[in-house]
């Protein structure tokens, strides 16, 4: 495939790609498969059951007063991970019966989930045999489809849906065309958020949070979608607040927000919000992908039999909900781990960089990959920090669930949810699990890690594809955090953060 025919107005970049760069670009994404792999079976879901089979344990409690205790412990007595925590601690056991909000009194769902929080339980959710997908992204409950166009986009489609590997694939097809302006266009929008920030420092704290998320949706505009928010100054200055808003309002009742109780628990958990309170946001936002990425959507109507609104609607959700909505948490939870380090890990960091891409040799995407500790880092971050961090699935069918103790019998239509809070600290996995180790995917024993990493919907190890689940941005998730890191590094000596701003950077001497 030319990657050198995808054009978007970033190829007028001053820097060059150079072939060296393009040609490991392609290898790099030649891991996107469109063909049909088996099923994920990590080797904790595959083997033999020589296990006690116990009933599983925990309970929903009395109708309407049950959903509501746990959903008052979950969202503000305990939030999520004490609930999980303490209900572990009372059923003995990793994989019990409990409920999880939105419920009662305004939402028609069924808040009964099976907590799957283990390494081994939590794995069969990514067994497409095992586990059905079909609007199921955020649990029982779904935003209404007005949020998305009045259609169910990719994520909220199960593998059997002939639209998910339309769409997937699609979606991967964008990501790989991509590739060759992925690197200069985040390190050129990074220069320009740096040399923004650094003139301001000397009077004080500089909060990051707008700068980021400017950032973020400039990058995910163009390497996903080939829109260039320059090009509209209406989204320029506000495309990445309409993404917040848009977003926002049909996550709210998910959100868990531990401030304001009980005003919280009253007004933002209640109810579902109305479309109609964004719809303008949303509307601005489908423009500008419909005018300044023409060139994408019109692949997605010719390669891949989309209806034009199909590919912008699904466009717009993997910009805004998938890649921005994930980069703000996690670029978020990337610094705070740079700013709690009491280990020197900066220079640590900084050694690395320099060693592989310093001296002229470059940021490109043979270096990044070679930067083991990077990457380590960005891969702790994910342990302890996973952007995302429940998972559901619908039994398919009646089978049998294994934790690292027991064999449990889960009924065809029961509801799996996976809490990641506490699923990458599972002690039978992770070594010291709570504590934040740097360097804890490096080396032989390290990589073998990645196995349990989960943040994607499916182990780091594994590959995305149409017949899973599986984030098609996984590669270019690590790969452009590992990739902030190395400019950063290069760019300064050191960062020093307080809270959510930069407080001073260290340039190198000269
Ligand atoms: C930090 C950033 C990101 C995080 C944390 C993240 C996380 C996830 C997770 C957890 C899922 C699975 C949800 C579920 O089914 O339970 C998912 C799905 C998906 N992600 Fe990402 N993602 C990120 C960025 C991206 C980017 C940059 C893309 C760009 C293509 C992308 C595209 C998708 C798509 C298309 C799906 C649906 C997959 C399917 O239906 O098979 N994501 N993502």
């Amino acid at each position: 495939m030319d990657l050198t025919a995808f054009s978007t107005p970033f190829h007028n970049l001053n820097r060059s790609i150079s072939s060296r760069s393009t040609k490991t670009a392609i290898k790099f994404f030649r891991i996107y498969s469109y063909s049909s792999p088996p099923p994920v079976k990590t080797t904790i879901t595959s083997q033999p059951a020589s296990l006690p089979v116990r009933t599983i344990p925990g309970s929903y409690g009395l109708p309407l007063l049950g959903p509501l205790a746990d959903r008052l412990d979950y969202a503000w007595f305990q939030g999520s991970e004490t609930f999980f925590r303490k209900r572990i601690e009372k059923n003995q056991s990793t994989v019990f019966r409990t409920n999880v909000p939105p419920s009662f009194p305004f939402f028609l769902v069924n808040p009964n989930v099976i907590a799957v929080l283990d390494c081994k339980s939590f794995a069969h959710m990514f067994d497409m045999d095992l586990v059905e997908k079909r609007n199921v992204l955020v649990g029982d409950w779904m935003p209404s489809t007005k949020f998305t166009g009045d259609r169910r986009v990719c994520a909220y489609l199960d593998t059997s849906e002939p639209q998910h590997e339309q769409i997937k694939s699609f979606a991967m097809d964008t990501l790989k065309r991509s590739s060759a302006i992925w690197i200069p266009t985040v390190t050129t929008l990074l220069d320009t958020m740096w040399d923004a920030i650094e003139p301001q420092l000397p009077s004080g704290p500089v909060s990051y949070i707008i700068p980021i998320q400017k950032f973020i949706f400039s990058f995910s505009s163009l390497c996903i979608a080939g829109a260039d928010p320059a090009n509209s100054p209406d989204i320029a200055e506000n495309g990445y607040m309409r993404m917040d808003r848009w977003l926002a309002v049909q996550l709210l009742p998910t959100i868990p927000i531990n401030a304001l109780q009980p005003l919280v628990e009253i007004f933002l958990h209640s109810f579902a919000y109305p479309y109609f309170l964004v719809s303008g946001d949303y509307d601005k936002l489908y423009e500008f992908i419909e005018t300044e990425g023409k060139e994408v959507v019109s692949r997605g109507q010719t390669e891949f039999n989309l209806s034009k609104e199909d590919t912008i609607h699904n466009l717009l959700f993997i910009l805004g909900f998938n890649a921005f909505g994930g980069f703000s948490i996690f670029f978020l939870s990337l610094l705070a781990s740079l700013e709690s380090d009491k280990t020197g890990i900066q220079e640590k960091l900084r050694n690395e960089v320099r060693e592989k891409a310093g001296s002229g040799l470059g940021l490109t995407f043979r270096s990044v990959q070679e930067m083991d500790l990077v990457q380590s880092f960005v891969y702790e971050t994910l342990r302890l920090n996973p952007p995302v961090p429940l998972q559901y699935g619908r039994a398919r069918k009646d089978f049998e669930l294994s934790s690292h103790d027991s064999v449990f019998k889960v009924k065809k239509g029961e509801l799996l949810c996976g809490f990641q809070g506490l699923v990458m600290k599972d002690p039978k996995v992770f070594d010291d699990p709570e504590t934040f180790v740097a360097d804890r995917f490096t080396g032989e024993k390290g990589k073998e890690l990645l196995a349990y990493l989960y943040w994607s919907n499916g182990p780091q190890s594994g590959t995305p594809s149409v017949s899973n689940k599986q984030c098609a941005g996984k590669e270019f998730v690590t790969f452009t955090a590992s990739l902030f890191l190395a400019h950063l590094f290069l760019r300064y000596d050191s960062v020093t953060i307080t809270g959510t701003s930069f407080s001073a950077v260290e340039k190198p001497k000269p």
